[in-house]
């Protein structure tokens, strides 16, 4: 591994609101919580602490070297409600307890195309499940992506989990900009937005 790299990963350990895979911290959250999953650098979870500062924010990655750089810019900004935590989404509720965020946010998560790879999307039928558990009731998730295939999978997946779509907004205006969004907005890809949840008394 580069000297650059060793380093960052040496410092990760020492940031005080960067948790590593913390098993135990489900149900030891702060109170009301907003989750990014797959933040990257951090961009998005940083603006809403920003403009939420009574509102507590996790931002979720497997990448220690992406967290670090929110970890680092979250300092500069001097923030206090922001944690990153290092660990897989995969894993999601050795890390919530049932009902405890308030929001999900997805942005940008990776598309994976292929038919053959659909259970990796983060709105699999497995994620909503999770999603579902850890959120408060009536708790909403936004999806932001360029992938109109990803759009159409979890309009399914979404109804077919007994969700209800509230807002879809097929060209996105421009707001928050994450590293992603800037890419795909320079190749002039078109930004969808998605927003659900899932009623707290099921239709018959
Ligand atoms: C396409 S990037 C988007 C990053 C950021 N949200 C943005 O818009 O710039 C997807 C991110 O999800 C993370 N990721 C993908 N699968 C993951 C998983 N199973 N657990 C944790 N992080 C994951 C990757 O490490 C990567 O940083």
């Amino acid at each position: 591994m580069a000297r650059k790299k060793l380093s960052k990963f040496a410092e990760l350990v020492t940031l005080p609101h960067l948790l590593e895979k913390p098993v135990g911290q489900a149900g030891r959250w702060p109170q009301p919580l907003v989750l990014e999953l797959g933040c990257g650098y951090g961009e998005y979870t940083l603006a809403l602490a920003q403009r939420q500062p009574q509102c507590h924010y996790v931002g979720m990655d497997i990448q220690g070297e992406r967290l670090w750089r929110g970890a680092k810019a979250m300092q500069a900004l001097k923030l206090e409600n922001v944690w990153w935590l290092r660990g897989y989404i995969d894993h999601l509720l050795d890390y919530f307890a049932p009902g405890e965020v308030a929001e999900i946010w997805l942005t940008f998560p990776d598309p994976f195309a292929r038919e053959g790879h659909a259970k990796k999307r983060l709105t699999a039928p497995r994620f909503l499940d999770y999603y579902k558990t850890i959120l408060v009731p009536g708790g909403r998730v936004h999806l932001k992506t360029d992938s109109a295939n990803l759009v159409a999978y979890s309009i399914e997946t979404i109804q077919t989990s007994g969700g209800m779509i509230d807002e879809h907004i097929p060209v996105a205006p421009i707001d928050i900009m994450t590293r992603f969004e800037q890419k795909h907005r320079q190749r002039g890809d078109q930004i969808q937005q998605l927003s659900w949840h899932w009623p707290t008394i099921q239709p018959i």
